[in-house]
């Protein structure tokens, strides 16, 4: 009942941001957080790719959106963050590059035009998991066919080992955020997907993401022409 009274206020207050939504936003009010550089598994799985229609979800600070551009795509950067896109914007203007710019939470209803672009790509894009699975849907409803869809994420697992909780004062759950493997699972069983890569990586030098984390796990399937 509570959250239910709780979601009626922000409908009737035109809906103030999500907590994961004005997370990222503080995130991004500082200096630069990633490299800039596009992710190298982006650049390695899309070389074969003819140029068409590509969709960036959790694009950033827009080191995919842009490089993808600069390849002859027509790219829509999508983020829950305005703060991010604001980020490609400006340097999209800077480079005399053309991003189309997308403000939305991959797990709103109806988050992406559906069945429009030739690549769909999540890169390390830390979405919440739903029960629902609704991002998994929305990426992958916004394929076209013929279309490759491409997510990328850290190995967790070794962030399964037991951690002292009381030394560590945010413990983490790897199972909050969308994996790959939901995305293998919805996939696996249908007839119009092809799955042609699912698998673990050691993550490539120079991606748009620093971090600590040592391996991917990478999915790679292609929506079948009907
Ligand atoms: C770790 S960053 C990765 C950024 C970029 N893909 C890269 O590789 O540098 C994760 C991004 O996902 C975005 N994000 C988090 N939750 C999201 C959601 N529910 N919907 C859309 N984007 C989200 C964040 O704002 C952030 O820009």
């Amino acid at each position: 009942m509570i959250s239910f009274s709780l979601a009626d206020d922000d409908v009737r207050a035109a809906a103030r941001p999500s907590a994961n939504e004005a997370d990222w936003d503080h995130r991004y009010r500082g200096d630069q957080m990633w490299s800039g550089n596009p992710n190298g598994t982006l650049v390695n799985e899309t070389s074969g790719l003819t140029p068409g229609r590509a969709l960036d979800v959790g694009a950033g600070e827009g080191g995919d959106a842009l490089w993808l551009s600069e390849q002859g795509w027509s790219v829509t950067a999508s983020d829950i963050s305005q703060r991010a896109l604001a980020r490609i914007a400006a340097e999209a203007e800077r480079r005399g590059a053309r991003v189309e710019c997308h403000h939305a939470d991959a797990n709103a209803l109806d988050a992406f035009e559906a069945g429009a672009f030739e690549l769909v790509s999540a890169q390390y894009a830390s979405i919440p998991r739903t029960p629902d699975d609704r991002a998994v849907r929305n990426l992958v409803n916004a394929v076209a066919p013929g279309g490759t869809l491409l997510v990328v994420s850290h190995d967790l697992e070794p962030m399964r080992a037991p951690v002292d909780t009381l030394a560590h004062g945010w413990p983490f759950d790897p199972d909050a955020y969308v994996r790959v493997d939901d995305f293998a699972a919805a996939l696996a069983s249908s007839p119009a997907w092809d799955i042609e890569v699912h698998e673990k990586r050691p993550r490539p030098a120079g991606a748009a993401s620093a971090s600590h984390h040592v391996d991917d796990i990478v999915l790679r399937a292609c929506h079948r022409a009907s």
